[in-house]
């Protein structure tokens, strides 16, 4: 099986290890995918004006984005590159040597955010994006569940092959998690209280989602930095919580709301709570003792 052949389009500085890695990736697109004949694709590493360009040009489109892809062969809807060899036999170019899956696009500076946002490693952000790219050029797509699931499944089936899973919730050291903390507190919307909260949350997926206060000239309708964090996770999916930090000028344990909304989800959670450069930490069942949660009604 020889593996993926990639004609690179490095347009930004990138580390040569992560391009190694990516390289490793691509090959293992091929070999999950079960697909027999050889391949090749196209990879710009690029940065966001570009991307927005790329964007706005082909899809109309007038915003940056983290990956574009662009098949060129069109699958039918419920069949993916291995079932389709005659398809992509018609992509064979002599000059290769290879039947052409199609371009990519992946932008340098979204491969940096986003291993910000999500605490892990860049290189693991930029593996993640390739392979995303590769499954829609092998057919893949999330438009609907079903399919979703599919290519979701895909994904991790190749990326825990090159031993890119993700990252176990304790790789996301306090640190990080505070810093963040810190740097969602400079996003407050406090000009009532002039009191900036900021809280990180860690999901037990990896996932970290930052909230602020935000506050209203209707003063009840306020929201806690806490729980502003927790229903971003939450509408976004991860409802699984291993910790949050929490920052303010003073000391802070989250507020009687914020600890029962916590509680919903992860009873045994940590707290960190920073201020001043001190840490404190404490298990939200020592801070919401005998609370009342989703079992109380049934036991
Ligand atoms: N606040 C939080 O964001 N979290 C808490 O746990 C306590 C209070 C906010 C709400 C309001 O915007 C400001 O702090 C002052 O109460």
């Amino acid at each position: 099986m020889q593996g993926m052949q990639i004609d690179w389009i490095i347009n930004t500085q990138t580390d040569p290890v992560i391009l190694t890695q990516m390289q490793k990736a691509a090959d293992q697109c091929l070999i999950s995918e079960n697909v027999k004949v050889p391949c090749m694709i196209s990879v710009c590493l690029c940065d966001d004006e570009q991307i927005r360009e790329i964007n706005r040009q082909h899809r109309s489109i007038d915003r940056s984005t983290d990956v574009l892809s662009f098949p060129s062969v069109t699958y039918p809807s419920d069949r993916t590159a291995a079932a389709c060899e005659a398809l992509l036999k018609n992509e064979y170019d002599v000059d290769t040597g290879a039947c052409f899956l199609g371009d990519l696009f992946i932008s340098v500076p979204h491969i940096q955010a986003q291993a910000a946002q999500y605490g892990h490693s860049e290189l693991r952000e930029a593996v993640y994006l390739l392979v995303h790219g590769i499954c829609h050029l092998m057919g893949y797509d999330h438009i609907d569940a079903a399919e979703k699931e599919k290519m979701r499944n895909m994904e991790e089936k190749i990326l825990s092959a090159v031993n890119i899973q993700r990252d176990l919730p304790q790789q996301t050291d306090d640190e990080k998690l505070l810093s963040l903390a810190c740097e969602a507190m400079t996003r407050s919307y406090s000009p009532y209280s002039s009191y900036p909260v900021g809280a990180a949350l860690l999901c037990k997926n990896g996932r970290i989602f930052q909230g602020c206060n935000i506050e209203n000239a209707s003063f009840g309708l306020s929201n806690c930095a806490e729980r502003t964090a927790v229903f971003k996770a939450v509408s976004e999916g991860s409802t699984s919580f291993e910790a949050i930090a929490i920052a303010a000028r003073t000391k802070a344990w989250p507020c009687g709301a914020c600890r029962q909304v916590l509680n919903e989800f992860a009873p045994n959670m940590r707290v960190l709570v920073t201020w001043d450069g001190n840490v404190e930490e404490k298990q939200l069942s020592e801070l919401l003792p005998e609370g009342f949660g989703p079992d109380s009604m049934h036991t």
